[in-house]
């Protein structure tokens, strides 16, 4: 099976407002594995923002610097790790991680999506833009390349308990 005992780390994929990072912290909990956000190591290592990493050099920067801090991760302990919705969707990343870690797309339904992400301003993606529209491009984008995630697991419509409970029982 895919159970953590196989030594990978575990990657949440799946786009912004799935859950990601709160269902990874407790799925972490849950299966006595580290967790880390990919997002906020990569500001840890830019030393501002993702939205001044993207204002200052670009979004291809920060997909290089996205990578280069997946791989090290990967390279570390066997950890649960969310990472932005866009790294799957760059192909030498999602190589890395499908070739060294268990992927885990979290599947969310776009109301559910557009309702978490509305409100907060931290996306750059989503700044100066109706969510709704955006988040509606990038399904029609990302999904069919998400699909290609070992495990697909249904969330959104349940608490974060339940939907780790699911990832679990998919993992084992
Ligand atoms: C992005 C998602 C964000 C962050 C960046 C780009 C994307 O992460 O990496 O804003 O391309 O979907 P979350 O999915 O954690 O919001």
């Amino acid at each position: 099976g895919f159970g953590p005992q196989a030594g990978r780390s575990i990657v949440l994929i799946g786009l912004m407002g799935a859950g990601k990072s709160t269902i990874g912290r407790r799925l972490a909990q849950r299966l006595g594995l580290g967790f880390v956000d990919a997002d906020a190591e990569i500001e840890r290592a830019a030393g501002c923002s993702i939205s001044d990493v993207f204002r200052m050099y670009g979004e291809n920067a920060f997909r290089d610097g996205e990578r280069r801090v997946i791989r090290r991760l990967l390279d570390g302990p066997s950890r649960v790790l969310a990472t932005g919705g866009g790294a799957f969707m760059n192909a030498e990343t999602r190589g890395l991680i499908r070739e060294r870690a268990i992927s885990v797309w979290l599947r969310c339904p776009l109301d559910i999506l557009v309702r978490r992400v509305s409100g907060r301003g931290h996306r750059p993606l989503l700044n100066n833009t109706r969510p709704r529209d955006v988040l509606e491009r990038l399904m029609v984008d990302r999904h069919p390349v998400y699909a290609e995630a070992d495990i697909i697991v249904q969330c959104g419509d349940d608490n974060v308990d339940n939907s780790t409970t699911r990832v679990i029982e998919a993992l084992a």
